[in-house]
């Protein structure tokens, strides 16, 4: 099957009743007289902190869309990407990560040091990473597809093909690029996750997270974990993010479309001195992009607005269309400032060599027509 059709039809399902849609199975404990139920997988079906079934479908189609064995749902993806660090990774660990990525992940990386976990960082692009991984010899690699916020694009296979001639284990998140653009377990990453608060579920209308396993082994260790730490997605989320998935082809292709014609009007503007978005050919890592993604880029550019804090607060607060506020991915279009979101963990030093400066936003692109868009940006820009 091919993606538009996995996205819809990726999953087995049958119904008694012939319902098309699976149903959603709000439940806290399944009946057991002897042993326990099994899943489709294999799994213990008893109790819904463990295994259940609405999530299901969800986790077949991601897992069949990122080309990995199977995947676990989580209640939110800061959940996912705690459940697969916290077991898979043991003390004496070394973790190399790009210096910049979510502000949270970063925190949580730094935080697995009381566990005897080493943290270290490298400056997002393949050359320097790939020269501190073979420096370091970390055990655990992460990086995100798209970097956050400032759009850098790692070449993914040179760097896991170092990664694994280390025998390290590559862990990518893949919440900016998508499968629609790009899936690295299919060039040797072992664990993709996504936060499906963003593109997935594609509403601004639930929070939640992925995590895709390129082998069976994994899966197990993962749900243990995920039992454990009770990080599990709940059924109605669930469902909803089931029923945004089904349309994320469709959706990410035409933002992606807006998004570029948004950065190249962006360019063109009196009161924007610099546009960020891998479509265009100034991106440092345009060649990256094209390469890996093919003709299609994301849909987050990010710029930087002339005159500082004060001229980005007042573009902020003038814009009628477009929501100011701290997430990504939604059929609405947000606008993030990440000196004081996401970005806001990034320890100074490194915002500062990042470019993560006071006059930086984050836009992504939903599903409005891009006339009104541009319309709503040109007139906050000129307030
Ligand atoms: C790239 C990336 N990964 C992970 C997360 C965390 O996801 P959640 O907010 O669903 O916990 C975010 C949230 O913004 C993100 O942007």
């Amino acid at each position: 099957m091919r993606r538009g059709t996995l996205v819809v039809r990726g999953f087995r399902f049958e119904d008694p009743y012939g319902s098309l849609h699976p149903p959603i199975y709000q439940t806290a404990l399944f009946r057991m007289e002897e042993a326990p139920r099994k899943s489709d997988r294999g799994f213990d079906l008893k109790y819904s902190r463990e295994e259940n079934p609405t999530l299901r479908p969800l986790e077949e189609a991601i897992a069949r869309l990122e080309r990995g064995a199977d995947a676990l749902a989580f209640n939110s993806g800061m959940a996912a990407l705690s459940t697969v660090f916290l077991s898979l990774t043991k003390s004496g660990d070394v973790a190399l990560s790009t210096m910049e990525a979510y502000g949270a992940t970063l925190r949580l990386l730094a935080s697995l040091g009381k566990f005897g976990v080493r943290l270290t960082k490298a400056y997002p692009d393949t050359e320097t990473f790939i020269e501190t991984l073979k420096e370091v010899k970390p055990q655990v690699v992460f990086f995100e597809t798209i970097t956050n916020p400032t759009l850098r694009v790692i070449d993914g296979p040179s760097v896991i093909r170092a990664a694994r001639d280390l025998n390290a284990l590559v862990i990518v998140d893949n919440t900016f690029a998508t499968p629609v653009l790009t899936t690295p377990a299919s060039y040797g990453a072992d664990i993709i996750v996504h936060s499906t608060s963003k593109y997935i579920a594609g509403h601004n209308d639930v929070i939640g997270g992925v995590a895709v396993a390129a082998r069976r082994e994994l899966v197990e260790v993962l749900w243990l974990w995920r039992a454990m730490l009770g990080s599990i997605m709940q059924p109605f989320e669930a469902f909803l993010t089931m029923r945004g998935l089904k349309t994320l082809a469709v959706r990410f292709e035409r933002q992606c479309e807006t998004a570029r014609s948004i950065a190249e009007f962006l360019s063109e503007h009196s009161k924007v001195s610099e546009v960020i978005y891998p479509g265009l050919p100034s991106h440092p890592q345009h060649s990256t992009a094209r390469k890996l993604f093919g003709d299609k880029f994301g849909a987050v550019v990010s710029f930087r607005v002339r005159g500082g804090r004060d001229a980005v607060v007042k573009f902020l607060k003038s814009l009628k269309v477009v929501t100011p506020g701290p997430s990504l991915g939604g059929v609405e279009s947000v606008i993030t400032y990440p000196v004081i979101s996401a970005a806001a963990p990034i320890p100074e030093e490194d915002r500062k060599l990042l470019g993560i400066t006071e006059d930086l936003v984050r836009l992504s692109v939903g599903l409005e027509d891009p006339e009104d868009l541009i319309e709503d940006l040109d007139r906050a820009l000129q307030c």
